[in-house]
């Protein structure tokens, strides 16, 4: 099976700089989605049509490329004239050969595997040479519509170039096809960019293969929110509510009490433990992982590369960012983690920071066990601080320092009280 994604699309409607499958959905670009769900397919080559922000858009595979091991190609389309164009960009790689292709437009992120997999099986139950994904939809406005006369599927109609009654139509076209492959580069050929938007639109092959009384299916399978195909701001605030509620979902289901979900934002790709409790206005980013009874919020932030020990309270205003922090760590107000190492059982007052940027480099924070770090402390970091040690409120340790286990210090620059109390 080939695929290939469409991503040439200029995204007018985004009014934005930015090409549109590269708009993120919870630090993802929306095209991420759409590689991922089809390497769940088993599909690690697809061909990936690109043209506006295309250099951009290359960049944003080479990284795929690496986070989910495959080999997109990339397949130039210098001028976007439409859907129907942008697949006949991959005429010399596709036309040969003797398989199905897949066409998926790059932005329509929400489509699921179990949904895909399902569309396979009809298309080749139904012995099809062309399948559409449908949708079944109350509002149908802004995409085409599935013709059919009685009952049999002949046409997509675009919304411009619709009749009124064409436009009442509430089965609509997800954009996501399996056709065969010869035969699609063939009927591409033969459309013509005679309507309302003068481009040469893909979804006209229908009416072509129609004629020539092709097996043609279109499959309702799609439910509304899986086909939602993001054309303007509104819509991908809308796609970033559907998969965070997913993810949300999901974590739910293996035990995790969320206070207020629509409050809560959670990336794709973060584990939590059983009996965690979430509390409202955090936002956690993917691959963070967290415990098993922790309490989270309300109001943290948990960025990337940080794992958090069971039993621990990450409380309100609390910043985490490539931080491992341990069993029982307790920091439960205004804080600023970064690059840090955290002990179990470990006490983070309120108005820690680490300081883990010097301008050029980042650097770590290592603080052991049952560590007491009073209120207002700043650690510059590097920095290392041994198990059972108490920063007084206020100290700053600075640069490169090394506190002893068990020792107190305080002050700015923070030196140790407890050697003062042997000098003297
Ligand atoms: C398209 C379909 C419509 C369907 C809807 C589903 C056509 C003519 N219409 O409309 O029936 O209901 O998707 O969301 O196909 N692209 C290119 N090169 C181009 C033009 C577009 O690569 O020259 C890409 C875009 O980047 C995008 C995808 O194709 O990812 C779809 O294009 P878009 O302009 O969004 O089509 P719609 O108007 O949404
Ligand atoms: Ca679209």
């Amino acid at each position: 099976m080939n695929a290939l994604i469409l991503a040439a699309g200029k995204g007018t409607r985004m009014r934005s700089e930015r090409p549109k499958v590269l708009h993120e959905i919870l630090g993802r670009p929306m095209l991420g989605y759409v590689l991922e769900t089809l390497c769940g397919l088993g599909i690690r080559n697809p061909k990936v049509v690109i043209g506006s922000g295309g250099d951009q858009v290359r960049a944003h595979l080479d990284r795929e490329k690496k986070r989910l091991g495959i080999k997109p190609a990339a397949i130039w389309q210098r001028e976007q004239k439409g859907t129907g164009h942008a697949v006949m960009m991959a005429r010399p790689s596709l036309a040969r050969s003797r398989d199905s292709v897949l066409i998926w437009p790059g932005d329509m992120p929400l489509l699921k595997l179990s949904t895909l997999e399902a569309f396979m099986r009809y298309h080749v139950a139904s012995r099809a040479e062309g399948s559409v994904l449908s949708s079944l939809v109350l509002d149908p406005k802004g995409y085409g519509r599935i013709l059919r006369a009685g009952g049999r599927f002949f046409a997509i109609r675009e919304e411009l170039d619709a009749t009124e009654e064409e436009r009442r139509t509430q089965e609509v076209n997800t954009g996501v096809y399996l056709f065969k492959a010869d035969l699609l580069f063939r009927v591409l050929e033969q459309i013509r960019p005679s309507n309302s938007k003068k481009e040469f639109y893909l979804t006209d092959t229908i009416e072509v293969l129609s004629k020539e009384n092709r097996r043609l299916e279109a499959f309702p399978l799609a439910l509304s929110k899986e086909g939602l195909g993001i054309n303007s701001q509104a819509q991908l605030s809308e796609a970033i509510r559907v998969i965070k509620n997913r993810e949300i979902q999901e974590h739910q289901e293996r035990g995790v009490t969320f206070v207020a979900p629509d409050q809560t934002f959670v990336a794709p790709g973060v584990k939590i433990g059983q009996d965690t409790v979430v509390y409202p206005w955090c936002y956690i980013e993917s691959g963070v992982e967290i415990g098993k009874g922790c309490r989270i919020g309300p109001f943290a932030k948990i960025r990337k590369g940080t794992t958090i020990g069971n039993g621990s309270t990450i409380g309100s205003f609390v910043e985490l960012n490539r931080s491992k922090i341990g069993k029982k760590v307790l920091a439960k107000h205004l804080a600023y983690l970064g690059d840090a190492e955290v002990g179990d059982e470990t006490n983070i007052g309120a108005g820690t920071i680490t300081a883990n940027f010097d301008g050029k480099e980042k650097h770590v924070t290592r603080i052991g066990k049952r560590v007491l770090v009073g209120s207002d402390t700043v650690f510059i970091a590097p920095v290392k601080i041994q198990d059972g040690v108490k920063t007084g409120a206020g100290s700053v340790v600075t640069r490169g320092s090394v506190i002893p286990k068990g020792d107190v210090v305080a002050g700015v620059p923070a030196k140790s009280l407890k050697s003062k109390r042997r000098k003297r």
